[in-house]
């Protein structure tokens, strides 16, 4: 296996970025990759997934491997719940296509998010109520340093808010290979009290929904405000929406009685990111093909021709107007490279 020199990276990250791979190399097969890290162990290494969560901002000089390895199946089933895995190079929203076509639910909430499987349980996904770890059983993920593979569960993974241990203790230790949720067969469980998952509900005059209206729901939702990474480049979120004191939060709402929010705990608030970038004027605007979204102010766009840099910069201008307009610190939920 040669791996290839001088690779452009442009079609392979969702923001579009032309970064080039100083070699490149894609693992279709699980033999192939154990192969090529056995091969290429003393050299430097980049895990590529779907490109999905991730701002380009220089030629990686590295070996790129992308992780391609595809496959899904029911693992078992008992009369309430099925018992599904996922390879790593499954496309997220096609896998969850895949869970609706076999009429198993849980993971509806979640179509559309771009990437693919095997990131999925890193970043600990979430959207319109639900998360990864909520469906989750457990996922199966190679230690590099000595090429063994080890079981995590749902505990050991450590999920919280867009976080997981693979985040954190665990950074760039592990590979996920292969992940297993739990869905539901008929007794479905609908999440639909995220606000504007009823009101396209309703306004379909859908009264008794199923995981498949659910999901046509969401995808609706998603595009009607997130820019679709094949027309205009973009990361989804590129912020974390930030959780602040109930002090801080009351004196804020003091000022902007409107200010949206999400009770934690008695002690914590999670607050939209998005609202804060609006309220500092930034929704919508264009610094070259550098850009936020104008329908939602946490998403950064590449209008075409942006450098990972421009983009960074972009963020980084928009962290400091939002700490001195609000005393609010936001960190980016994409990863910088
Ligand atoms: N808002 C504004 N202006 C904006 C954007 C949002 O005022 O430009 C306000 C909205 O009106 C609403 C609140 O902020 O009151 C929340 O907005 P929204 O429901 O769009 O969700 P979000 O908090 O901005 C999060 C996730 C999204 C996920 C949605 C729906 C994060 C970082 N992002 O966004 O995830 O789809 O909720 O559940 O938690 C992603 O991670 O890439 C992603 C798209």
């Amino acid at each position: 296996m040669i791996p290839a020199t001088d690779v452009s990276l442009k079609e392979l990250n969702t923001f579009g970025i032309d970064v080039k791979a100083k070699r490149f190399i894609v693992a279709t097969q699980t033999e192939q990759l154990l192969n090529l890290l056995k091969e290429y162990r003393d050299d430097t290494l980049f895990f590529l997934g779907g490109g999905s969560n991730m701002l380009l901002t220089k030629d990686i000089e590295a070996l790129v491997i992308q992780l391609a390895i595809k496959g899904k199946k029911i693992l078992r089933e008992d009369d309430d719940f099925a018992w599904v895995e996922a390879q790593v190079g499954e496309n997220w929203h096609e896998f969850v296509l895949w869970t609706l076509e076999h009429d198993l639910g849980g993971l509806e909430n979640l179509s559309l998010i771009p990437g693919q499987v095997g990131t999925t349980p890193i970043q600990n996904i979430g959207a319109y109520g639900v998360e990864i770890k909520d469906q989750m059983v457990e996922c199966v993920a190679l230690r590099i340093k000595d090429l063994e593979l080890v079981t995590f569960s749902n505990k050991q993974c450590a999920f919280d808010y867009r976080e997981s241990v693979f985040k954190n203790e665990l950074k760039d230790q592990y590979i996920v290979l292969s992940v297993v949720f739990k869905l539901t067969k008929g007794k479905h469980n609908l999440k639909i009290e995220y606000g504007a998952i009823q009101s396209e509900l309703d306004k379909n005059k859908i009264t008794h929904p199923t995981i498949q209206d659910v999901s046509k729901a969401v995808i609706a939702i998603r595009e009607s405000k997130l820019p679709n990474p094949k027309e205009i480049g973009n990361s989804g979120s590129f912020f974390k929406n930030p959780i602040i004191s109930t002090a801080q939060f009351n004196k804020l709402q003091a000022t902007y009685p409107e200010i949206p929010s999400y009770r934690i705990n008695d002690e914590l608030v999670k607050v939209p990111a998005g609202w804060l970038i609006e309220q500092a004027g930034f929704k919508g605007k264009r610094f070259g093909d550098a850009g936020v979204h104008s329908k939602q102010a946490l998403v950064l766009v590449n209008y075409g021709k942006a450098t990972g840099l421009e983009i960074a910069q972009l963020a980084s201008t928009i962290q400091k107007a939002i700490f001195e307009k609000f005393n609010i610190k936001i960190s980016a939920e994409v990863n910088i490279f």
